[in-house]
């Protein structure tokens, strides 16, 4: 039977690195908290800790415990992604923090939040992931592309009317909830709850947080709760029928996978709707939006991928590049071990920032520039690399390839407003509202 990795993480951390600090630079700002990034990324702060300690000790607020090293490098993040002997996804799990067990942690979140893929050490892992492989073939994915194609086209009929909306309520969060509903299998009728859920969890972090402070609207609290456990039970009883009547759909692969010889417990069947709900939705919602974004503040770009549309392809790379919107993995050491010359002891933390790596000037020159046709705009580590390297990039890579190629003929002159509303989050980059203008059609 698969161990539960909730009932066997390492939850202690020391407050002070056992070996010394190589550079005696602090963090300009804390990357532990949700406020920190409400109003996009702090690329600055990045810089700075890339130029003066790469491998950077961050101390986390007492009530957490402990701290960790930041990582700012893509060198150092592509190593260390690759030794995943050395630095574990599985003994602290891959978020800086899952509270302190004196929180009032949701259980069901929590140990969901844990008991998945993501969160497992080579070699059981790859049994897991090896059942989910058919579903993101390229082969599976073009198959795709019609749906994906008039999924757009129905997004835009519906947009464009209007002049001017909230592009992430009409499109972003729209075209990747259709994607993977159609990988999933999940019935029509069905999909909307997911949007609702999905605001709940880009704040699940923060409510917790805010709650150890004492400042969570209890009515808010007690919505929040039910959402989520109505999350678990839909997904929960979805994967339970496709035990008993398999589809050819991926419920049906991640509900028959057997792992270690068994088919997974209820407790990893509510991990694996986790994780595929979350990576599959919240990330292309949010690199959809960023791209329109990118695209505002850098017109000239625009017109020249308007003028060729065969930059789409580099294109997408790039405003995956510039946006990162999974802002963090953390690893876990499982030995002493060194990272860019820091010696890093066992058990300490190290989290990789990829927006930081993916704006290091050792590997994109000019980083803080879009260019549609950057040579090496794939060389980014948004994915991530390794054996967790995302499942979904030629999910992502289609939709955002199939949205912009209308969006740029249709709407030529579409533009970002200026509005734009990001969640209280320190893990994904969550654009919860992002306003936009056009000329609407007419008739
Ligand atoms: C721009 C969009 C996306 C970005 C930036 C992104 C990023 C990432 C990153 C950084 C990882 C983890 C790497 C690690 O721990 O080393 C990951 C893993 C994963 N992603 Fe994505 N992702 C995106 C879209 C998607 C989509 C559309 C899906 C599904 C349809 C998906 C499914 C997954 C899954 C299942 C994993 C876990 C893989 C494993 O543990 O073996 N992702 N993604």
């Amino acid at each position: 039977m698969l161990q539960s990795i909730a009932e066997t993480i390492l939850e202690t951390y020391a407050p002070t690195p056992k070996y010394e600090r190589l550079h005696a630079f602090d963090p300009p700002v804390d990357l532990s908290h949700f406020s920190s990034f409400t109003k996009g990324q702090p690329f600055d702060a990045f810089r700075q800790m890339r130029e003066n300690a790469p491998v950077c000790w961050c101390p986390e607020p007492p009530e957490i415990g402990g701290g960790f090293w930041a990582l700012t490098r893509h060198a150092d993040i592509r190593s260390t992604s690759l030794a995943p002997e050395t630095f574990s996804s599985q003994k602290g799990g891959i978020l800086m923090t899952y509270g302190s067990s004196t929180d009032m942690r949701h259980p069901t979140l929590h140990r969901a939040s844990l008991d998945t893929m993501i969160n497992m050490d080579p070699p059981i892992h790859f049994e897991l992931r090896r059942e989910h492989l058919p579903f993101f073939t390229p082969r599976y994915i073009a198959d795709l592309k019609t749906r994906v194609d008039a999924k757009v086209t129905s997004l835009l009929d519906a947009m464009a009317p209007m002049g001017t909306c909230d592009l992430v309520e009409h499109f972003s969060a729209e075209l990747p909830l259709y994607t993977l509903s159609e990988i999933l299998g999940l019935p029509e009728s069905d999909r909307p709850k997911l949007v609702k859920w999905m605001h709940f969890l880009e704040i699940a972090g923060y409510i917790v947080a805010e709650r150890r402070l004492g400042s969570v609207d209890p009515a808010f609290f007690g919505e929040f709760l039910a959402g989520v456990e109505d999350m678990f039970d839909y997904g929960r009883t979805m994967l339970l029928k496709r035990r008993a009547d398999p589809q050819p759909d991926l419920l049906s692969a991640i509900a028959n996978a057997k792992v270690d010889g068994d088919v997974l417990s209820d407790g990893y069947l509510d991990g694996s709707w986790l994780l595929i709900v979350f990576a599959g939705n919240d990330t292309t919602r949010n690199s959809i939006s960023g791209t329109m974004k990118l695209l505002t503040e850098f017109p000239e770009q625009k017109a020249r991928v308007q003028a060729d549309l065969s930059l789409l392809p580099s294109m997408v790379d790039e405003a995956i590049r510039m946006v990162s919107p999974v802002m963090y993995m953390r690893r876990t050491a499982t030995r002493d071990a060194e990272i860019g010359g820091q010696k890093i002891a066992e058990g300490e933390k190290v989290v990789m920032f990829y927006g930081a790596a993916n704006r290091d000037p050792e590997v994109f020159a000019d980083p803080d520039r879009f260019e549609a046709s950057r040579a090496n705009a794939g060389d980014h580590i948004a994915f991530g690399i390794g054996p967790h390297v995302c499942l979904g990039q030629r999910v992502a890579n289609l939709q955002l390839e199939a949205a912009y190629r209308q969006i740029l003929t249709r709407f030529p002159d579409m533009r970002w407003t200026g509005e734009i509303d990001i969640a209280p989050n320190n893990f994904v980059h969550a654009i919860r509202k992002i306003g936009v203008e056009f000329t609407p059609e007419r008739g």
